[in-house]
């Protein structure tokens, strides 16, 4: 199958999602007024403003996309007076743990059907040594989450996977610590986290995959613009980049260099994707990517490979479909864990509409390229990411992919598909 579908522009995209939680969460514990600007407003990050309304802060649309926040600093949040709703998000319930574990009152925290079948214990482990006490359902394993937080120690601690959620979460809890918490990583995540602390004078260290933060008394605010989300980016960078003769701008885009991995799976496939206009916004690395279509060929991807790439294997999925051979994915066992169970709902969807591909226990494979069949509805499992893998396969193949449940989308990207159907119109 070669892409039919050739599209040309130039777009931009919502803000980070991972820095758009950090910015509103960090901001509420800092000394003073906070302006984020680019704040990704959709389900999950609302979420997260919620809980931290939810803790006291003042948390303020100046517009859409713009937040005001005054900060309570770091010790004088209130008790929720009510359970804390996490929604669909992680990131919110995974690293909000770490700073209500440290706060001496007693806090609730749930979330969606998805999100409580999420595991939770690789947080409430550690921030338990630390002397938090956590209780979660399923032996305290799932949420809800009840957590009295209070006088925390500092550990060394070695993650067994590598996640920024757990990171951040032990980071934050070691604000409030006695003495420095060190996180070992086995494989380097996002470093979002140690970007922000940094910039808002908090004290944080690097050596190889350890990082460590000092206890601290104050936070400054935050004055940034947020950079737009690759992991949004990637659906249209893929959609281009199958399709010979397409051509695509995507302005603005944040390349923190644990983030990029999809774009090294792209151009390993054959994919023409350069980075216009480096600079630096927030902290963070941004570009302007612009992606030229061509005929690609398969990859593969290695376990290490995986972190920097974790949340856009559902679109490399899309583009192994047209690619030339048989790539595999392997060392991603995390993504049975994520919104849904992403290596099954990838392989059923495919399936259906002809494309081969199979599973392993902790990765893929899909072999193209292949000729995408109408069938039936393809079941998204409430998961933003496959909605859109599957909406950006059906475009790039001409053909009409139906896929339940796309409100799933506003987890991350409002505007998703109305900046789709613009581009193929
Ligand atoms: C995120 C980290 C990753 C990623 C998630 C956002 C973050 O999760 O998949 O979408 O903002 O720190 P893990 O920490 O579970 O790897």
């Amino acid at each position: 199958m070669s892409g039919k579908t050739i599209v040309h522009g130039v777009l931009s995209v919502p803000g980070d999602k991972s820095i758009s939680h950090r910015a509103v969460m960090f901001a509420a514990l800092a000394a003073g007024v906070s302006r984020v600007r680019g704040f990704l407003h959709a389900a999950d990050t609302l979420s997260t403003a919620e809980m931290m309304r939810a803790l006291g802060a003042r948390v303020e649309e100046v517009a859409p996309t713009e937040l005001r926040i005054e900060g309570k600093g770091l010790r004088a949040l209130s008790e929720p007076a009510d359970v804390i709703d996490a929604g669909n998000s992680g990131t919110t319930i995974r690293i909000g743990s770490g700073i209500l574990a440290a706060q001496p009152f007693l806090s609730v925290v749930t979330g969606d059907r998805y999100l409580r079948r999420r595991p939770m214990g690789r947080v409430i482990d550690p921030l338990t040594r630390m002397g938090a006490s956590i209780l979660g359902r399923d032996g305290n394993r799932l949420p809800p989450l009840c957590i009295r937080g209070g006088a925390l120690r500092g550990i060394r601690y070695e993650m067994p996977v590598a996640s920024a959620q757990v990171k951040s979460s032990l980071l934050l809890a070691g604000l409030y610590a006695d003495s420095p918490v060190t996180v070992v990583e086995p494989v380097r995540s996002r470093d979002h986290t140690e970007r922000m602390l940094a910039a808002m004078g908090a004290t944080i260290s690097r050596d190889g995959n350890a990082v460590t933060v000092a206890p601290c008394e104050r936070l400054d605010p935050l004055e940034m613009t947020v950079p737009g989300d690759l992991s949004s980016a990637a659906f249209f960078l893929v959609l281009a980049a199958v399709t010979p003769g397409s051509s695509l701008t995507v302005r603005g885009v944040g390349v923190n260099p644990f983030r990029t991995g999809v774009l090294d799976v792209l151009r390993r496939m054959g994919a023409d994707i350069r980075h216009v206009g480096e600079r630096t916004e927030g902290g963070e690395p941004v570009a302007d990517l612009v992606v030229r279509g061509a005929t690609l060929t398969a990859a593969s991807v290695a376990p290490e490979e995986v972190p920097g790439l974790i949340d856009e294997v559902p679109a490399l999925c899309v583009a192994a479909a047209f690619a030339a051979g048989r790539t595999e994915i392997r060392g991603a066992g995390e993504l049975r864990v994520k919104e849904s169970d992403r290596i099954a709902a990838m392989v059923d969807c495919l399936s259906s509409l002809g494309i081969p591909c199979g599973e392993y226990p902790d990765g893929l494979w899909v072999e193209g390229p292949a000729a995408v069949r109408v069938a039936g509805p393809c079941d998204s499992r409430g998961d933003h990411r496959i909605a859109m893998s599957l909406r950006i396969l059906g475009a790039a193949a001409g053909v009409p992919v139906e896929v339940t449940d796309v409100g799933c989308i506003d987890t991350s990207f409002p505007g998703f598909q109305p900046l789709l159907d613009r581009l193929t119109r």
